[in-house]
């Protein structure tokens, strides 16, 4: 046996292609075991990947999130989004380069640039929810899909209705459809018809983002716009020089990539556990009609994000050299990955963890290491205060208009999409109208 094993965590014995297979169409009962037998730390090991090693310890989650940037490269891992992301993504890079192309985005996702953008989210959340049928099931998932991927068209690549943005929404919607199908972003999967058709279309959009930079570059204020494209046009490199025309396709196209499914994922699991909850629904109906606040409301998306995480464990990250974390000591070679599933379930730290509570986040703030949706340290998620502001105008904005209510017969389970624990069954709810419940205005 090699020596790097011999060195690691136990875990499974179970042939490599037995645990891809567990990890990849049951990774939540699989990380539930495997913690029941193991412990808090534990190796899966997956088909052409190196070790993994889940973390669950809150403290060894710290020691990970903090160490030093040429100790754990995160950006190894996600190699195989480059063909979508582009060579120049924030997601691929690690080191020096990752930090310099982070903190040219950083400033697009300020507090205030987020108010700016506040009255474009809610047009598109009105104009995409106010479509939506009451009073029979709905499939809530793909609804949600189309209205994230509007609000990253609108809001982050700055494109206005119109032709260009009919077609780039045509191309990216199939394209990032054939992307969620397992294994299709595989290098020896890289070939044939629908292949070629993935090109085609990914060359097709990326002329005419090109040609959108050309124009906002011209335009004399060009870079005046709320949109995050605005503050990615103004941004310098440390030399002066602006981001080159390639650096901002493949970055508007990471923020696509990471913003839109999970976001939309994350707002299905929110109506799939309100309708389940009628108390925790009927407390937040309260607070959105009192017009008091959004303190029920923020802690009902904390606590949804807590239980739900939808991606259940924040970036693997490689070892570059030898490290020690929480008293043990790993090689080179082996993945860390600070599993958030598990910590939001860790009866120790949240008391009946599967209990849908958002009570939990009322009088405390999420912790930095028990609350870890959006991972952590200098790789955590660059848009997690965008989703959150998206999350809160789309609840609000049905909440107003409809009661959610599970449909008949349907319980839900959970399925992989590419990176994303999803609804396995669309989260159809049935959104009960809440005219008739209220009481006329005036006589
Ligand atoms: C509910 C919605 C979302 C969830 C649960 C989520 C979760 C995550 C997670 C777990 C990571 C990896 C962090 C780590 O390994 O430490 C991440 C990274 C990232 N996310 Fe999000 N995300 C969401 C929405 C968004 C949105 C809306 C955007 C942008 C518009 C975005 C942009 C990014 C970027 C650019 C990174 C890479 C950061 C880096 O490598 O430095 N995400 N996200």
């Amino acid at each position: 046996m090699p020596r790097t094993v011999a060195l690691l965590p136990p875990g499974p014995k179970s042939p490599r292609a037995v645990q891809t297979l567990a990890w990849w169409t049951r990774s939540v009962p699989l990380y539930e075991r495997c913690r029941a037998r193991y412990g808090k730390r534990f190796t899966l090991r997956l088909l052409q990947a190196p070790p993994s090693v889940h973390l669950s310890d809150p403290a060894e989650v710290k020691e990970v999130f903090t160490a030093p940037p040429e100790v754990l490269h995160p950006g190894e891992g996600a190699r195989v989004l480059e063909p979508v992301v582009g060579a120049n993504s924030v997601i691929l890079l690690d080191e020096r380069p990752h930090l310099s192309q982070r903190k040219l985005m950083l400033p697009a996702f300020h507090g205030e640039r987020m108010e700016a953008l506040t009255g474009l989210l809610e047009d598109v959340t009105e104009r995409e929810v106010g479509a939506w049928p009451t009073d029979r099931p709905v499939a809530l998932h793909p609804r949600l899909q189309q209205l994230t991927m509007e609000v990253i068209l609108r809001a982050v690549f700055g494109l206005d209705p119109g032709s260009r943005l009919d077609t780039i929404r045509e191309r990216l919607t199939k394209n990032l459809e054939m992307g969620a199908k397992p294994g299709s972003m595989l290098p020896f999967l890289q070939r044939g018809r629908p292949w070629e058709e993935f090109m085609r279309r990914r060359d097709e959009t990326d002329a005419l983002l090109f040609e959108l930079i050309d124009e906002r570059r011209a335009e004399p204020n060009g870079e005046e716009r709320d949109d995050v494209l605005a503050m990615l046009l103004a941004a310098r490199h440390e030399d002066g020089s602006p981001m080159s025309k390639q650096e901002l396709r493949d970055e508007l196209m990471t923020l696509l990539v990471a913003g839109h499914e999970t976001t939309a994922s994350e707002l299905a699991w929110a109506f799939e556990r309100l309708a389940r909850t009628p108390d925790v629904t009927r407390r937040l109906l309260a607070e959105i009609d009192s017009g008091d606040g959004d303190a029920y409301l923020t802690a009902t998306l904390h606590e949804t994000l807590r239980r739900r995480p939808v991606i259940p464990n924040a970036a693997p990250r490689l070892t570059m050299e030898p490290v020690e974390v929480g008293g043990f000591r790993y090689p080179e070679g082996v993945c860390l990955i600070p599993n958030a599933y598990l910590i939001h379930h860790d009866p120790e730290i949240y008391p009946d963890p599967y209990a849908f509570r958002p009570e939990r986040f009322l009088d405390e703030s999420p912790g930095t290491y028990t609350w870890i949706p959006f991972g952590g340290g200098r790789r955590r998620c660059l848009g997690a205060s965008f989703a959150l502001l998206e999350m809160k105008i789309v609840l609000r904005a049905v909440l107003s208009r409809a009661e959610p209510a599970p449909a008949p017969d349907l319980t839900e389970g959970s399925r992989r999409r590419a990176i994303t624990l999803s609804p396995r069954r669309s989260a159809v709810t049935v959104l009960r109208s809440r005219a008739r419940d209220r009481a006329p205005v005036a006589a």
